[in-house]
């Protein structure tokens, strides 16, 4: 297939792109590097099979011209900051959700009719149940979980509409190769610039699913493939959790930090929005045969190795 991916240059979708060109599929990325890397995209330039379109999900027309010929799309952009949303409340409607939509109109103008979204476990605000199905009724805790939400409900909508077919994955939180966010990446920093203290959002006691980008991407291809609904909804997440001080822990150990002091900031909320137990129930996901091959403390180390080995990712994005 000729594969479209938002958001190409990412963390997941460069990661995304590199295994379909594996597989042997053509891709086009499309990307405006807010916080996409050079690094992540420049290995495939000369691929005959690798298209890179430099441009943004809001800019409607390049949009539709970068997806003529395109088989299916893997709507990846977005604003990936969670945190953010509380500060600029327009930034997860904008990216997100317009965002979104500019990419239906753009598959309906090229008659594109798969679509492959990423989603997030935080479209289950903070879930009464654990681990999390997908048939729960949620109430949003933050704007990113509900553009994210939004986001699925106009997938949904154009499938309807259209007879399209789309596959919605709600992951939890993805570590490994060019992991350039989130816990891990955020604690790094830190000791980087303190080696005897860590401060924590939160009192530490969050609990939180993680899994590896490839075993991500695994259970996206699989379910792209096997899965015959209109709409195909996915939880993807490990099959165990950790919480924030134990990860903390790996951390420091594999930093091989001594006596770091940890110091706490707020309570079981990191801040207003975070989800203090994330993790999702993953037996639609495992029906079809998949299963994670990374535990969660390996995912971890992974992680860790990774960052160490690109240090200077640690201050490409701001
Ligand atoms: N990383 C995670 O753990 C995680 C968890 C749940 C959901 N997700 C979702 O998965 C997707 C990929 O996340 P990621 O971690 O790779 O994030 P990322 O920030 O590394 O990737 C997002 C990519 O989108 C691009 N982009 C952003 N706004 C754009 C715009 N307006 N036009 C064109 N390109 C734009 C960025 O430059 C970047 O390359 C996102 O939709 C994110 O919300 C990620």
């Amino acid at each position: 297939m000729r594969a479209f991916i938002t958001g190409g240059a990412g963390f997941i979708g460069s990661n995304l792109a590199d295994r379909l060109l594996a597989d042997g599929h053509e891709v086009v990325v499309f990307d405006n590097f807010s916080t996409g890397q050079q690094q992540f995209v420049e290995h495939n330039l000369n691929r005959p099979n690798y298209q890179l379109v430099e441009g943004d999900v809001l800019e409607k027309a390049l949009l539709a011209s970068a997806m003529r010929d395109c088989d299916m799309v893997f709507h990846f952009q977005a604003n990936a900051d969670v945190r953010g949303g509380m500060k600029n409340t327009l930034i997860d409607l904008e990216q997100n959700i317009i965002g979104t939509h500019n990419v239906l109109e753009a598959m309906k103008v090229n008659d594109v009719q798969k679509i492959a979204f990423a989603s997030s476990a935080t479209v289950y605000g903070e879930p009464e149940q654990i681990p999390t199905p997908e048939a729960i009724a949620p109430v949003q805790t933050s704007l990113y979980g509900a553009s994210k939400y939004s986001a699925e409900a106009l997938i949904q909508a154009y499938c309807e509409y259209f007879d399209w077919q789309s596959y919605i994955f709600r992951f939890v939180s993805f570590m490994g190769p060019r992991y350039t966010h989130g816990v891990i990446f955020d604690f790094m920093r830190k000791l980087r610039m303190d080696p005897t203290t860590l401060h924590i959002l939160g009192d530490g006691s969050q609990r939180k699913s993680y899994l590896h980008v490839h075993d991500g991407i695994q259970a996206i291809l699989t379910a792209v493939e096997k899965a015959k609904d209109k709409t195909n909804i996915f939880n993807l997440g490990n099959t165990e959790w950790i919480n924030v001080v134990d990860l903390a822990d790996i951390l420091c150990e594999t930093l091989e930090l001594k006596d770091v002091k940890y110091t706490f900031e707020g309570g079981a909320r990191g801040w207003k929005g975070d989800t203090p137990f994330v993790h999702l129930d993953i037996a639609r996901i495992r029906a079809l045969g998949w299963e994670p091959r990374y535990s969660v403390h390996d995912t971890i180390k992974a992680t860790i190795h990774y960052l160490k080995q690109h240090e200077d990712l640690l201050y490409a994005r701001s």
